[in-house]
């Protein structure tokens, strides 16, 4: 898609075939040829597949936006690279506790965020280097009802003025190409761009990749690793009076109505560490991330870590807590494969999930060489793979019971 094609789509006559694609069954293979050979004997061709590209973008990007996708525009590196809805609302959550009334938002993208801070309150710019990506921003906010709060301007970050800015955040790229990139040297605009924007202005942040390693946080900045329901999402780094501790870990659900989770170190010394007990918990992937194991420890009473180094934590009792899922323990084991099935069989577990911290076993080989019979009269079984001591051991666990927002 290119800028003119952006604008044909947003026309009258583009939203009827944007209406119509997605009316004779979207992108679906099984209506797609009917759907183009019907469309294109009645519009321009050009409208029809910049309509059927927009409508499977707007597919993909279900998963971050909600039902707002279906009226946003996107690009496929901007859908990609965008920050989901929850994410973002947290992002505007943070500046808009802190007082901030306007925020400059550098490499806006296609306006996740951007769109986050208008709906927050605050009177947002956006700022990117592409042109088109810059269209689709603007397009979105006007889509989504908050053009008033959320303008957009063409520019390299690089070369743009900060002063008089109170707030401003910066989402880097992180791609080259379709390529991810780890170092942060190579995000555009660099990490030591990051640093120098955040010095520049009162209350700054920034999203990083969530492997950003502890030691490039500088003091006085806060790391924030966030997920959300229960996947690690991104890292954010936090300046000024944002920064409220060293480290964090957010706990998002998949929808703004469940609440959020957040938990920083509250200076506990090393975990105890001990036998597995009836119940293992496996923290959340943020929680790890963050370096915080030890306050799920805290958090359950006579709570330990199997080994110091692995992030599982037992207990003898099931606490409820949203940062980490529970699994019932039911057996423990020395591993070795030909006693870990004849002990599965025996108790007619026809079929695991293998889970693992600190073991080099590759879980759907495991799973395979189990050759577990499946079917009625079988029940299913959590295998967890770790080492206690530097032992490797099995523990057979009760599948997790799903609980409804954050508690496990
Ligand atoms: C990760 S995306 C931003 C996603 C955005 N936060 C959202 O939620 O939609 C990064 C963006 O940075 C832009 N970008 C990269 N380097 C830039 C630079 N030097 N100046 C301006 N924009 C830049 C890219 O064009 C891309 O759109």
């Amino acid at each position: 898609m290119d800028v003119e094609a952006l604008r044909a789509l947003r026309t009258e006559a583009g939203a009827r075939v944007l209406a119509d694609v997605r009316a004779r069954g979207g992108a679906d293979e099984r209506t797609l040829l009917g759907t183009l050979t019907a469309l294109r004997a009645s519009h321009d061709p050009a409208l029809v597949s910049a309509a059927l590209t927009q409508v499977r973008l707007r597919d993909r990007a279900r998963a971050k936006f909600g039902a707002d996708a279906e009226r946003m525009f996107f690009t496929p590196d901007g859908v990609e690279q965008a920050t989901r809805t929850v994410v973002a609302a947290h992002h505007a959550g943070r500046f808009a506790r802190a007082g901030a009334a306007r925020v400059l938002d550098l490499c806006c993208g296609i306006g996740g965020d951007l769109v986050a801070f208008a709906r927050a309150g605050l009177a947002a710019r956006g700022v990117d280097r592409d042109a088109l990506t810059c269209a689709v921003a603007a397009a979105n906010a006007e889509a989504l009802g908050v053009s008033g709060r959320a303008a957009v301007e063409r520019a390299d970050v690089l070369s743009y003025d900060l002063a008089g800015w109170p707030a401003v955040f910066c989402d880097p790229a992180r791609r080259d190409g379709r390529r991810r990139v780890f170092d942060v040297r190579a995000y555009s605009p660099p990490f030591s761009y990051l640093l120098s924007m955040a010095a520049a202005v009162p209350l700054a942040g920034a999203k990083v990749a969530p492997g950003i390693p502890h030691d490039l946080v500088p003091a006085g900045a806060e790391a924030e690793w966030v997920s959300v329901a229960g996947e690690v999402k991104e890292a954010g780094l936090w300046f000024g009076p944002l920064a409220t501790a060293p480290r964090r870990a957010t706990l998002l659900p998949a929808t703004p109505t469940g609440g959020e989770v957040t938990v920083t170190d509250s200076g506990l010394g090393p975990p105890p560490v001990g036998a597995p007990g009836e119940w293992l918990y496996e923290p959340d992937g943020a929680v790890i991330r963050a370096g915080l194991v030890g306050e799920v420890v805290a958090a359950l009473p006579g709570g330990r870590l199997l080994d110091p180094s692995i992030a599982y934590v037992t207990a003898d009792d099931h606490r409820r807590t949203p940062l980490a899922t529970a699994y019932r323990v039911r057996d423990v084991l020395p591993f070795s494969l030909k006693r870990l099935r004849e002990h599965l069989r025996a108790r007619g577990v026809g079929s695991v999930t293998v889970k693992k911290r600190g073991s080099a076993v590759d879980p759907e080989q495991l799973r395979r060489e189990l050759r577990l019979p499946g079917g009625p009269g079988t029940s299913p079984a959590v295998v967890v793979l770790t080492r206690v001591a530097g032992a490797p051991i099995a523990l057979v666990c009760d599948p997790p019971q799903r609980a409804s927002g954050h508690a496990r």
